[in-house]
Order: C-alpha cells, then structure tokens, then sequence
C-alpha cells in the first residue's frame, strides 16, 4: 500500500514536474522505511478488541509511553493485515478506557495521565496511635466560639434572611467592607490591590495557578513542597521546576538559573514556616528572591496559610513587592478547617483575570462562615484565638525541645507554628521510621512525601505537634519517637 497515492505520481508525469515525481519516491520510501508500533493481536478474539488490550499491554510494559504518538490509522491497518475499521474501532475502545487521546488535527496519543500525587501515605498502625501527621489546629476556644456566632445568628431573623441566598460572585459588599477592616491589620499591601474570598487555602492556589497559567506553562517551586500546589500545576497541565533549599529556604542562586532556563509563570513560595522543613525565610533573603523575579518578570504566589504567630513573621512577600505578588490565606489553621474560607490578595491588574478564575470554579462563596468570622473579628474574638494558638504551640514546642531536645538544633525563639521538622540521624531511612513509628503508636509524615522532583531528600520527618488532642497525648507520641531516636536504626548487614 503505498502511503503517497499513484495519482500524484501520473499528474506529476503528465506535467513533467520533476519534483514531485522525485517527492512522491522519497516520500513512499520515507514512510515505508520508518518502523512504526506493531503488537502482536490476540486471534481469539475480535480483532479491534485484541488491539485495545495490545495497546493496553504496551502502555503497562512501557512499550508506549505517556504522551506517544500512535501510527497513523492507515499504516497501522496495512502492517497487521487489518482493515482501517477495525483500527479506528480498537483506538475507539481504547480511548473509552481512558488509555489513549485523541488530538483533532494531530492524532492519537497514548494519554499523559502523569502519575497524580496519590494524597498521602496512610502506613500500618497501632489502633490507639497519637496522630501527628495532618495539620490540624489544636482544639481550643473554636468550638464554643462557633456555638456562640450559631446562636447569636439563629436569633437575628432579618440577617439571616440577607444572606441565605447566592451571595454576589464576590461576596455582599457589607461582608467585604467588615473584612476590609481585619485585612489592614494583617501583612498585606492593599493600596493598588484587591481581594477575592475562597473556599479555603487550597481554592486560592488553583484559582491563582489557574489564572496565570495556561496548559505548558512552567511554575517554580521549593524541593520540598506543600503537594497541593502540585495536584494545582498537574491539572492544570503545567509543569513544575523545584529549587534547592537551604537553612533560609529557597537558594537565590539556583532559582535564578532556574528562571533563566525555563521562563516560569509563577514561583509559588512559603516563606513562613515553609511546609514540611518549617523554615523561616529571613527578610534579606525574601528581598533577594522579590528581586530575581522582578528581573525575570515572574510572578510570585505567596502562600501564607500556616499558622505563625504574627510577631514572629517578617514582612511578606506581598509587602515587598505588591504589584508581582499574589497572596493567599485562610483560616483553615487559624480556626478548623471545617471553615472553608480563604482569600486572595491580587494586583489591581489582576483582579479581573482572576475573578473569571474564581468564577469558572466557584461562581460565588458562601456567606455563613464570612459572617461569623467578621462577628468573632468585630467582638475581638479572632486577637484572642490567635493569641491563643501562639500560646499553646510555644508550650507545645516546649514539651517538644523537652523531648527531643538532643536530636533538635538549638533554637532561641519558640516557635508557635503547627510542625516540627526533624532530620533523622544517620542510618534512618525515612519510610522505615515512619512505619516503625506507626507501629509503635505515633504517626508522622516522610519528607519524601513532599519531593517535587526525582533526588529523594535527606532522611527526615515531619511531627504535626498541634494534632494530639491534649498535651497527654502529644507527651505519649514525643515519647514514642524519642524511643525509636535513641535506639537507632537497625543495622543492616553489608552487602557482600
Ligand atoms: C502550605 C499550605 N497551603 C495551603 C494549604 C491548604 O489550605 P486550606 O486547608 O485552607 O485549603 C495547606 C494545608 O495544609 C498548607 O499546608
């Protein structure tokens, strides 16, 4: 079968074009001598299902990778002796099991399913086990808080019947101007920005993520990152570039070759108290990471959702550079996460592509947990609870350097942040500790569950100190890890 048809050679002759009689032999030629995909179908069965499973088949062996092109229909037909039908059925079959794409205009593609980020491993463990691996905020005053702002709403029949409705898609402008006020006291640039509500955190950065980045585009990391970011760019289809750290955080050095190289959209940073290493990235650093992007014309998505207390934050990123920055927040550690409600502080120049963000994922907010929370705001109730968590982390990391003191660096400040990072003394492998640890009743995360690119980092873990209910909980898990610390790991025999 030849690929070029023979009429192009008879026209060609009949013209006496020398060149398209010489292209229609290079031609054939090319595309005969090309090798293409050929399995081997099953005969037991119909022939387009045995080419589905043969293409199943290759795509698990690896024969065909993720994003691969597969022969054109025809060429395909020719070398398994098939009809065209029955390829463009068995492709048809395929693509029904998710297993292929096709590109109008381009073909078909094995499809780049990309391997999601599975969440987080859950690993085998005791049933009574203290949980320190998610981030929750430890249980305080939040409970009666809410009861009170539930009560006090119950009875107020005319604001309830304001808000029980779709709010506007930016929320009641009473519910805006109220959070306008408890935004001046937080470390944000309002003059020549805006702000949009979110469903939380996590809405904020692919609200964001999605604004400025479009299928292709490149977004900028640390080497160790929040994972949510991750599932963000990997729907997006945006790729993601990590950036080694150091003790202060991200290596100015290496992000500028970075930016150099692959012209990023985005860099998204944690500067305080960087989730997992817990890294608190001092203000010369932040100025020197704000000027490589004004330079490289990047901008900055400012993550800000852990909690820290406010007196040991130095100025955000947002503060020094708010026309580059994005900032975004929630009171999903501030509060519960049950809350739900976050923001977005963008440019003025921004503000509009992200709003059709927010739109397309979200249409509008709810209004409840804005009213509660400008009520806790507007009777000092917010000061307090944030006065409270700093409080109870600081005596948690207390109990925490009382613990595993020898096995932590030697710190001044207390911190009054949510984690505690502990790089595991030589000879640990971090999955080991991790399910060693499950076993002997504390749950921790693995470092490597938050490695964006393939160099597995140092051994270490990450402790969630406000999870355990209680300090007698947090004791009993400290307890446990200080155990495993001191009795090492076991020894492995030498490879002979
Ligand atoms: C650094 C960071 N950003 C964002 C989020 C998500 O925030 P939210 O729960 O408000 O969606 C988390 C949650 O743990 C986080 O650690």
């Amino acid at each position: 079968m030849l690929n070029v048809p023979i009429q192009y050679l008879f026209i060609a002759i009949l013209n006496g074009d020398k060149y398209h009689i010489l292209n229609f032999f290079r031609l054939n030629i090319f595309i005969v001598t090309m090798t293409i995909w050929t399995p081997t179908l099953d005969n037991t069965r119909a022939k387009y299902k045995a080419l589905a499973s043969a293409i199943a088949e290759a795509i698990k062996t690896g024969s065909l990778k993720p994003g691969e092109k597969l022969p054109p229909q025809r060429r395909l037909a020719d070398a398994l002796n098939v009809t065209i039908g029955t390829v463009t059925r068995g492709y048809l079959e395929a693509e029904r099991q998710g297993l292929l794409e096709a590109r109008v205009g381009s073909g078909t593609y094995v499809k780049n399913t990309g391997k999601p980020h599975s969440g987080f491993r859950a690993p085998a463990a005791n049933a009574d086990a203290v949980d320190m691996m998610a981030a929750f905020a430890p249980p305080g005053p939040q409970l009666e808080m809410l009861q009170r702002a539930m009560q006090g709403l119950a009875q107020d029949h005319d604001r309830l019947a304001r808000i029980i409705d779709y709010a506007p898609e930016l929320g009641h402008q009473e519910h805006r101007l109220r959070f306008a006020h408890w935004l001046d006291g937080e470390p944000v640039v309002m003059a020549g920005c805006n702000f949009l509500f979110t469903q939380g955190g996590q809405h904020g950065i692919s609200v964001s993520l999605n604004a400025l980045c479009r299928e292709g585009d490149a977004v900028v990391t640390d080497a160790l990152v929040f994972p949510g970011i991750l599932a963000a760019a990997q729907n997006r289809g945006v790729k993601v570039h990590p950036v080694e750290m150091d003790e202060q955080g991200m290596v100015p050095d290496k992000l500028a070759h970075i930016l150099a190289y692959h012209s990023p959209k985005l860099l998204y940073l944690t500067p305080n108290h960087q989730n997992p290493t817990c890294r608190q990235m001092p203000l010369a650093r932040r100025e020197q990471i704000v000027a490589l992007c004004r330079q490289h014309k990047v901008m900055i998505l400012e993550d800000d959702v852990q909690f820290v207390a406010r007196s040991q934050k130095p100025p955000s990123l947002q503060q020094l550079a708010p026309d580059i920055t994005l900032y975004v927040s929630s009171f999903s550690k501030r509060f519960s996460g049950a809350m739900r409600l976050g923001f977005v502080v963008v440019p003025e120049c921004l503000f509009d592509t992200l709003r059709l963000s927010l739109r397309a994922s979200s249409w509008t907010g709810a209004p409840l947990p804005l009213e509660w929370f400008c009520t806790w705001f507007e009777e000092g109730e917010v000061k307090a609870l944030d006065n409270w968590l700093a409080m109870e982390m600081q005596a948690r990391h207390r109990l925490a350097q009382e613990y595993l003191g020898t096995f932590l660096a030697a710190t001044d400040d207390i911190d009054s942040s949510f984690n505690l990072y502990l790089p595991l003394p030589d000879g640990w492998l971090g999955h080991e500790f991790v399910e060693k640890a499950a076993k002997a009743g504390a749950l921790v995360r693995n470092s490597d569950e938050y490695r964006v690119g393939p160099r597995p980092p140092e051994p270490a873990i990450r402790l969630c100190l406000s999870r355990p209910a209680n300090n007698t909980e947090l004791v009993k898990g400290l307890a446990v890890i200080r155990r495993l610390l001191e009795e090492g790991p076991e020894l492995r025999e030498a490879a002979l």
